[in-house]
């Protein structure tokens, strides 16, 4: 899969039913037919109404925040892939530093979730990025290269071709502070030089990597404007129509 610009909108524990189609309508309707890629990542409750709102625009996916590693079975309160397969969700965001921390997803866990989400044929966005103490110890490199060798690189060149990542540093999420746009691009091109090394340098300049943490209408362009970023992961500023679309037309 070619390389493309992604405004990909994650929209984490809010917004009831009907609040959460009128954000959809209102992001559809604004979405121009280009050749960025728009994903609404919402709640499960979500998920089908959107998909059917989407369909009007080519370049409009939807995204799950999450789904089990299991095709199916007792597990209590889970989603499957199949599940969401069935009713034409396009992508799943893995790996949310959120999803690390509050529920213990490591990188094994992850790996997993990958290959069950390729093997229904929906397209992982893998979420990495470090926390505070570990960029100002200088390890940051280091350790998403790790979550990324751990739970990607045990995939076949065509399979991790597939796949989307989003660098999200924690200390950026939902903190009003962004990572500044060289960070981003350093964090980026170390990224696609890590791919390079693993798949070769068509399969790292392939990828979509996006930046996640604190993106705003006002800091997007900059952010998108760097050579190895390609888009970004956004939280508080996808629940506004108006900001989020904003960000869609920061390319
Ligand atoms: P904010 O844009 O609210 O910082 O959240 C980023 C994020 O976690 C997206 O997945």
């Amino acid at each position: 899969m070619a390389r493309k610009n992604i405004a990909a909108g994650n929209w984490k524990m809010n917004k009831a039913y009907q609040e959460g189609l009128d954000l959809a309508t209102a992001v559809v309707d604004g979405t121009e037919t280009t050749d960025t890629i728009v994903i609404m990542s919402t709640p499960f409750i979500h998920l089908q109404s959107v998909v059917e709102i989407a369909k009007s625009k080519d370049n409009v996916k939807v995204a799950a925040q999450n789904c089990h590693q299991a095709q199916s079975g007792a597990y209590t309160g889970e989603i499957s892939v199949g599940m969401l397969n069935s009713i034409g969700v396009d992508c799943v965001v893995l790996g949310h530093s959120e999803r690390r921390e509050y529920f213990n997803e490591n990188n094994t866990l992850l790996a997993e979730k990958v290959k069950t989400v390729l093997g229904a044929g929906m397209q992982p966005i893998f979420c990495c990025g470090e926390a505070l103490p570990t960029r100002e110890a200088g390890e940051q490199v280091e350790y998403v290269s790790n979550q990324i060798k751990e739970s990607l690189f045990d995939l076949s060149a065509e399979d991790f071709s597939k796949i989307v990542i989003a660098y999200e540093p924690i200390w950026a999420i939902g903190t009003g502070v962004t990572a500044s746009p060289q960070q981003a691009q350093d964090m980026h091109a170390a990224i696609r030089n890590l791919i390079s090394d693993k798949y070769g340098s068509e399969v790292a300049n392939n990828t979509s990597i996006l930046y996640g943490g604190s993106v705003k209408p006002a800091n997007a362009k900059e952010i998108f404007s760097q050579k190895d970023v390609d888009g970004g992961l956004v939280g508080g500023a996808s629940l506004k129509a108006d900001d989020f679309l904003a960000i869609v037309h920061s390319f």
